[in-house]
């Protein structure tokens, strides 16, 4: 199948679930996660809750050039010691590589983080819609108590990094009674 016959896939608006062909899914508990909470014990006693899920769509492969993905993430509600539920975040690892989400229902926090750490956040309702730029890293956080379901769209060759999330953090964590 050539580019050019990629079959169109269908996004269900109210769930923001995907049904179609060339679509990857994953999902990762409290325990996957566990360096990057600030409290890892917590985390190896939650082990196996999920905490979020994704789907994908793959109209080319990961890292073309030039191509673009779609996705859902389905971020569950809840806490791990105290720290509300969240993504790992990443840089990408192109930093002119931007990206683009609209929430779809529940509530929560985009959290931006420049090279200098400063760290924000910007709010995310149904219909929020979010541009990050590349140079920014990028996590979601469940400040609600549904959850939290987003669609993002974003460039096959962007690249993602992890491990300096692991490693270093964002600037700002969040927790439960806190104000944003
Ligand atoms: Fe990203």
């Amino acid at each position: 199948m050539s580019a050019s016959q990629i079959p169109p896939i269908l996004t269900n608006l109210t769930t923001g679930m995907l049904v179609g062909e060339r679509i990857a899914e994953s999902r990762r508990t409290v325990g996957d996660l566990v360096g990057y909470w600030s409290d890892p014990e917590a985390a190896r006693q939650g082990g196996d809750a999920l905490l979020y899920g994704t789907q994908t769509w793959m109209p080319a492969e990961d890292g073309v050039e030039g191509a673009i993905l779609w996705g859902n993430t389905v971020l569950m509600p809840g806490s791990v010691g105290g720290e509300f539920f969240m993504t790992r975040g990443h840089w990408h690892e192109k930093l002119d590589r931007c990206e683009m989400c609209v929430t779809v229902s529940g509530s929560g926090l985009l959290v931006l983080m420049d090279e200098s750490r400063n760290t924000w956040v910007e709010q995310m309702s149904p219909g929020s819609t979010h541009y990050v730029p590349g140079n920014l890293a990028h996590r979601t956080v469940n400040t609600g108590d549904e959850p939290l379901v987003f669609m993002c769209a974003w460039p096959a060759d962007c690249g993602h990094n992890y491990g300096s999330i692991l490693e270093l953090g964002f600037g700002r964590r969040f927790f439960v009674g806190d104000q944003f």
